[in-house]
């Protein structure tokens, strides 16, 4: 997708904003756009599935899964990230189990049917009682592959058949924001200090729009709107701030309740990072926030059209991690929890609204002109005319 005039004007704070509509009620709510997404956004884009550091070593691997697609994602004895479907080359057993974290295996992957082997470039190196002459060459028979790639530790991966139509970089560059603005905050060399799953009953693109949106916030945030005093106005930038910072309240130095923390900074930013939020949407399922003390982001994955599972990764300076006299991210960690809390309350009572016979579409007024944005983007993966 290229950025098109319209990102360009969104961007720039269109002054004279008509309100436009929402999406419609099936595209939240259907089985049918939910399969038409699978095909062209799922299984057709970049998408987020994770963090480098979970495979950091040869034969270590984690199992996703991506809009009901099991693969898996590995690193072979060179150190190079591979990724591959769940499923055996044989007769298409699905081999590996959903758990949760990294495994291991030492040299290969086992199928559980017929004990074919893999290696850790997906070669079928192994397959008992099958012997390898002119009618059967294993190297006919490897795993299926998919693309990966990885930018600021963030593992990505793309299903498109025949390969990504872009490069990771290309994509993370055409939308409106783009977590490559934050390059400063070292994000690769960061690691994840704590986890929190969500399960939220809510369609995926809900809870983008609520990430994207604070005309919810002083009913929704009375904590977060104290912390962060631009969203009391229901707005979510600040024209005067580069990368779409929010000022935090004065003496703040920290993403907390108090804006207090014992946290250390991350070395190497920019002075006024120092009292600000940075929050970036990269299309279609990673929600960055950056403080100076800790990156937190949320990662959705859609498991139909009314559910999504939300990981919460919160990374931290590695040394600050190893140091339990440092590590106290107890106060980050309980604010993010009640914020995304509140989120998610509000997101499934919209899913259940949304499906209702009554509604058909909604409207965007000006302070939700980043949703229509990303709706026109929805559109354009979608391979629908954006509306302009
Ligand atoms: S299906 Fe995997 S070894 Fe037969
Ligand atoms: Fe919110």
């Amino acid at each position: 997708m290229a950025k098109t005039e319209q990102d360009i004007k969104i961007r720039n704070d269109e002054v004279e904003w008509e309100p436009r509509p929402t999406l419609g009620s099936a595209d939240y709510a259907s089985a049918e756009v939910w399969e038409d997404e699978r095909q062209k956004i799922w299984w057709g884009e970049w998408i987020c599935v994770g963090r480098a550091e979970e495979v950091s070593k040869p034969g270590d691997y984690v199992v996703r899964d991506v809009a009901g697609e099991s693969i898996f994602i590995t690193r072979n004895d060179g150190g190079e990230l591979r990724a591959f479907y769940n499923v055996c080359s044989h007769r298409g057993t699905k081999f590996l189990d959903d758990i949760e974290g990294t495994q291991s295996v030492r040299k290969a992957f086992v199928c559980p049917y017929h004990a074919w082997a893999f290696d850790l470039n997906g070669q079928l190196v192994g397959s008992p009682n099958v012997k390898e002459d002119e009618h059967f060459d294993r190297a006919d028979h490897p795993l299926y592959d998919i693309a990966i790639d990885t930018y600021a530790g963030f593992l990505f991966v793309n299903l498109t058949t025949g390969g990504p139509k872009e490069t990771l970089l290309e994509s993370l560059n055409d939308g409106a924001e783009t977590i490559t603005a934050f390059d400063r905050f070292k994000m690769d060399e960061l690691r994840v200090g704590v986890r929190l799953v969500y399960e939220v009953k809510a369609n995926w693109k809900i809870v983008v729009e609520n990430y994207n949106e604070c005309l919810h916030c002083p009913q929704i945030h009375p904590e977060l709107v104290q912390v962060i005093p631009l969203f009391r106005f229901g707005e979510v930038w600040d024209e005067e701030i580069p990368d779409d910072g929010n000022r935090m309240m004065k003496g703040a130095t920290s993403f907390t309740q108090t804006g207090e923390s014992p946290l250390p900074t991350f070395p190497g930013l920019n002075p006024e990072d120092l009292e600000m939020y940075y929050g970036t949407y990269q299309f279609p399922n990673l929600m960055l926030n950056l403080h100076p003390d800790c990156a937190m982001y949320y990662i959705g994955f859609p498991k139909g059209p009314s559910h999504t599972t939300v990981v919460s990764e919160f990374m931290f300076r590695p040394e600050t991690i190893a140091d339990p006299e440092l590590f106290k991210p107890e106060a980050t960690v309980e604010f993010w929890d009640l914020i995304s809390k509140q989120d998610w309350d509000v997101c499934e009572r919209a899913q259940t609204g949304v499906s209702s016979r009554a509604f058909t579409r909604g409207v965007f007024p000006r302070q939700d002109r980043f949703l229509y944005w990303f709706n026109e983007e929805w559109r354009r993966a979608m391979g629908r005319p954006t509306l302009g």
